[in-house]
């Protein structure tokens, strides 16, 4: 929601996370306020853009002043519900999950990974950056014990969909998933697919135009 309590459009939505990785990198250099022109030549929007996003929050430009950088970042991490904490499970300890375990940054975001689950009696009971791995078994058990916001989907394929329906039964609001299915989930389930391999064909596209 906006300042004025209007729901924000997903365009603009999708557009708040590269405002705060700048806004971030402003702070970090100690920028006490920016301008919609300064904004518009770090993230590539132009500055028209730029106003109109950040008129959805409510009074932040002031002419001749512009933004406050920090005022910005809070209001930006709200809308985007990163003022909470979140309780994430990771559902298969290989690669991928593995890797995103050892991510330190998303703790920094407030995203707090609480336990690994697999299938693999080699992998059961590692711990990954003091994180254990759980038995895919223990799952239903974890769940009505452990309060966790969203799961995070990095098994094969063939096992995604029966995992989805034990995390939506116990509660589990939000999956990222990572495994190449489109998973059916109730409307209140929100899932977000992440394919990298979309995004290089992407990439493999315009090399080619
Ligand atoms: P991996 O084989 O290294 O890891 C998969 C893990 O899932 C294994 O540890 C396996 O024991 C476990 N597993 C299998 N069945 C299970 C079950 N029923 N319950 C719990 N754990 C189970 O594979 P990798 O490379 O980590 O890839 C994992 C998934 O992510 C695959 O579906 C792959 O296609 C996908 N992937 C997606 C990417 C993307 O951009 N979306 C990029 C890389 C991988």
């Amino acid at each position: 929601m906006g300042s004025d309590g209007k729901k924000i459009s997903m365009a603009v939505v999708k557009r708040l996370p590269k405002y705060l990785r700048y806004l971030g990198e402003l702070m970090e250099k100690g920028e006490e306020r920016t301008s919609s022109h300064e904004l518009s030549k770090l993230t590539g929007f132009t500055a028209s853009q730029i106003r109109q996003d950040l008129n959805n929050f409510g009074g932040f430009g002031q002419q001749g002043y512009g933004y406050h950088v920090s005022q910005l970042q809070s209001e930006i991490k709200r809308i985007l519900g990163l003022n909470n904490k979140y309780n994430m499970i990771i559902i298969g300890a290989g690669n991928m999950g593995q890797a995103l375990t050892n991510y330190v940054g998303f703790e920094k975001m407030g995203f707090n990974i609480t336990a690994l689950f697999d299938i693999n009696p080699r992998l059961i009971g590692l711990s990954i950056r003091g994180i254990e791995v759980c038995d895919i078994d223990e799952l239903s058990n974890y769940l009505l014990e452990n309060k966790t916001d969203i799961a995070i989907m990095t098994v094969p394929k063939s096992a995604a969909q029966d995992i989805t329906n034990i995390l939506v039964q116990n509660g589990v609001r939000g999956i990222w998933n990572f495994s190449p299915i489109d998973l059916k989930a109730p409307d209140e389930i929100t899932v977000e697919n992440v394919h990298l391999s979309e995004s290089l064909m992407t990439l493999v596209y315009r090399l080619n135009k």
